[in-house]
Parts: structure tokens; C-alpha cells; sequence
């Protein structure tokens, strides 16, 4: 797409269409939400990631709705032309009534989108309100982290049969209750390619491979500044030189060319 032209909806359903992948990146203030908006990112998600990677906590589920109401309106200050997808954090959107309130807050913080885990039922019907009432819903299925303690630590998913069908089933009652992007995290390629087949909305991914419609990461992963452990699906975009504009620019520059990720950075069983 062109290079200063605002990033709607419409222009992510025509990317979808026209198979141009779709680059995603976290930000959670306004100097790197304006490096991302520079280099050309399509949208920017003010991730609940920023529990980690920010407040240094072990989990998302400490995270709060003004802390991301607080992250949020940075962002906004920062980025004019991606568009923003803000998390609605942990117990924030448990019902439609909830959902409904928190998003409203965030969305009068600059959000142009809300994020949220899940795909049971009350999920669903949360989607559901939101759409009705004119929020743009991104899901988020396959390991979803505000569930860690569930899913009993940060691990592959969809990988039974039992958990294919779910994850498929849950993709497709997503989209029917309105959901206009879906984030698929840590799951083979295989079947998230079939989902992404599948549905008309645009899958990101992160660890899914590069059949799906677009990437998404945590900027600080891209940069080289995660922890102890770092996932497998993290590529350090700094380490060839060049400053922090540079690094970001070669993240979208792979996303868009399908260098990124390559299969050593997926899943494949
Ligand atoms: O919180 C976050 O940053 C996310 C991405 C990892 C998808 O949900």
C-alpha cells in the first residue's frame, strides 16, 4: 500500500484479498509507535505484552484497564497512519456488559480496535455486543496468554485432534459473531494455513507460520530484549546493524517479501 495512506479496515480486507501479508507490530509509547508508523507498519497493537515487557511481571494477568488505557493514549499520540489495535486486559471482557465498558474506554483512549483471547461462548457473545455496536474485534485463539495458568505454561497448541476441532470451530464462531481479524499464537503451520483457508478475515500470526495473512511481535523481542528464554519464533531484526529504524523496517520489509518467519521459526508438527 501506499506509504502515508491511513490503514482501515477496508485496506486490510484488500490486502487479504490481494495477498499482500499484513505486518503487525507491539508499541506502548509514542516514540516507538512513531519509528513503527515511519517504517511503514500496518498496525500497531498495544499489547497487554506490556505487562511483560514493560511492568516486568511473569504473566498478562496483573494488567489493568488503565494500564492499558494509560499505554494507549501514547501510542495514539505517537501514530497517525497504522491502525491501532489495542488488548482488552485480563477479566475485562468476560461478558458482553463488561466488554462493552472496557472497550469503550479504550477505544476513547485512540484504539481503532479491540483485541481479545478466547473463543468460548461468553467470548463469543462478547464479540457479538461489540460488533453490534460498532467496535472493530480482532480475536486471539491458540495460546492465548492470559490463560498461562490453565494451559499450564507457554506451550504449542491445536496439536490433538480434539484441540484442531476446537481451534476451528471457534475460528469460524469468531467470524460469524463479527470478528474482522484473528491473531493465531504458538500453533503448526499446517493448521493454521487451513484455518486462514478457511476464513475471509485476515489471520496474524505469531509462531503459525507463514500461511496466514500477516505476522505480528512484541517490539522488544524484534530489538533483542527479551529475557532469559526466547521463543522460537522471535527473530532479532537488530543484530545486522543500523538503528532501531532500520531494524523496524527490515521486520516489515520480511513480513512482506515472506522471508519471516521461515520454517526454524515455526511450528511444523
Ligand atoms: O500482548 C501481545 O503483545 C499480544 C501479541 C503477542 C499477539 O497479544
Amino acid at each position: 500500500m501506499s506509504p502515508g495512506k491511513k490503514v482501515t479496515l477496508l485496506e486490510l480486507a484488500r490486502m487479504r484479498a490481494e495477498q499482500e501479508p499484513i505486518s503487525v507490530l507491539t508499541a506502548y509509547d509514542a516514540s516507538f509507535a512513531r519509528v513503527l508508523d515511519r517504517a511503514g507498519v500496518d498496525c500497531i497493537l498495544v499489547g497487554d505484552s506490556l505487562g511483560n515487557v514493560i511492568q516486568g511481571r511473569e504473566t498478562t494477568v496483573p494488567v489493568t484497564l488503565d494500564d492499558m488505557a494509560y499505554h494507549v493514549s501514547a501510542v495514539r499520540r505517537g501514530s497517525s497512519r497504522a491502525m491501532l489495535i489495542a488488548d482488552l486486559p485480563y477479566m475485562s471482557y468476560h461478558n458482553r456488559d463488561v466488554a462493552v465498558e472496557s472497550s469503550a474506554r479504550l477505544m476513547q483512549s485512540g484504539a481503532e480496535m479491540v483485541k481479545l483471547e478466547g473463543g468460548t461462548p461468553s467470548i463469543i457473545d462478547s464479540v457479538q455486543a461489540l460488533t453490534d455496536l460498532g467496535v472493530p474485534v480482532c480475536g486471539h485463539l491458540g495460546l492465548t496468554p492470559q490463560s498461562v495458568h490453565q494451559l499450564s505454561g507457554y506451550r504449542v497448541q491445536g496439536r490433538s485432534e480434539h484441540a484442531r476441532e476446537t481451534l476451528i470451530r471457534q475460528s469460524h464462531e469468531l467470524v460469524t459473531a463479527g470478528a474482522a481479524m484473528l491473531v493465531l499464537e504458538c500453533v503448526p503451520v499446517a493448521l493454521a494455513g487451513r484455518i486462514q483457508a478457511e476464513l475471509d478475515i485476515p489471520i496474524i500470526g505469531i509462531g503459525a507460520g507463514r500461511e496466514v495473512a500477516g505476522q505480528v511481535l512484541v517490539l522488544y523481542d524484534l530489538l533483542g530484549l527479551q529475557g532469559a528464554h526466547s521463543p522460537r519464533f522471535v527473530r532479532n531484526f537488530l543484530v545486522d546493524g543500523g538503528d532501531i529504524q532500520a531494524a523496524v523496517e527490515r521486520y516489515v520489509a520480511a513480513v512482506k517479501q515472506r522471508d519471516f518467519p521461515s520454517d526454524r521459526e515455526a511450528f511444523l508438527d
